[in-house]
């Protein structure tokens, strides 16, 4: 399934239905690449990928009414979620792709996880700086690589059993680790023709908001794409994959909540002109 399927059908409905639940367990990821923006105060921001819109809002709020915020994203089903979730003028979405989107060029560039699947993250990467004007600034999260990422792994490799291995993208295609490595994320940027790019790592430790391990079990397997598309194959698998799911959280449980290493990169660059 391409980019476009997964985001505006796999997984569309949950991610709108646990927007809280997204946006609570990504929450420090988001605020220190937003920290990395400051100061935002009446500046004109993107937030790219910006799926329910979560993050959009908190921009509205750092930059306030004399600033705005465009969210973008690929999914309309996302983009009428983060419309519901607020009224301001200064906040507005739209539907569409990052990579070749054409608008009038801002401040600064955002996304918390929303770029990580071009196809073509060089070109990408070189259409995003049509974007911002010169000496405006592009900060982002990215995944670190799945090791370091139990909270994505621990669950897809408990899914194995019950649904075989799982299709993962290989190394350079679109998916959550494609920026995994600092010197692709450089390399991105590089050719993009961003410069000062400064990559600093972020791990935290913290519960998934979503209950107990039978709870987080059952969100982690609608939103996650790759469970999500192996139940889409075998509905009929969906007890035995929540049971496998959760054995495996089991081991991760404490005082009722699960709590798993998660790590991104945070990334700032700037667009010389
Ligand atoms: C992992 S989700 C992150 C969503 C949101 N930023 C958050 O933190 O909750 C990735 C998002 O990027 C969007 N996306 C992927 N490729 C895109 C593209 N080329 N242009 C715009 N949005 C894209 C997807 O639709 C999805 O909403």
């Amino acid at each position: 399934m391409d980019e476009g399927g997964i985001w505006n059908d796999l997984v569309s409905d949950p991610w709108v239905r646990h927007a809280d639940v997204i946006d609570g367990h990504s929450a420090p990821f988001g605020a220190a690449a937003m920290d990395a923006l400051e100061p935002m105060s009446d500046a004109a921001v993107i937030d790219l990928g910006c799926g329910v819109g979560g993050t959009t809002w908190q921009l509205g709020e750092r930059v306030g009414p004399g600033g705005r915020v465009l969210g973008v994203d690929l999914s309309s089903p996302f983009i009428e979620g983060a419309r519901a979730r607020g009224t301001a003028e200064h906040v507005s979405f739209v539907v569409g792709d990052a990579a070749t989107i054409e608008l009038d060029p801002v401040d600064a560039l955002f996304s918390r996880f929303g770029v990580m699947f071009f196809s073509d993250p060089s070109a990408a990467f070189t259409h995003l700086r049509t974007l911002v004007r010169a000496g405006g600034s592009l900060a982002f999260s990215c995944w670190q690589d799945p090791l370091a990422n139990p909270w994505m792994t621990v669950p897809v490799m408990a899914s194995v059993s019950v649904l075989g291995p799982p299709r993962l993208p290989s190394p350079g295609e679109p998916g959550p680790f494609s920026l995994a490595e600092p010197d692709a994320i450089r390399m991105a940027l590089g050719d993009g023709g961003w410069s000062d790019v400064d990559v600093t790592g972020l791990s935290v430790e913290q519960p998934f908001p979503a209950g107990d391990a039978r709870g987080c079990a059952e969100v982690m397997s609608r939103l996650n794409p790759v469970l999500a598309g192996g139940i889409r194959n075998a509905p009929e698998r969906l007890p035995e994959l929540l049971d496998a799911v959760t054995d495996a959280l089991r081991g991760y449980e404490r005082d009722g909540a699960v709590t798993l290493p998660a790590a991104a990169w945070i990334v700032r660059a700037t667009n010389e002109g």
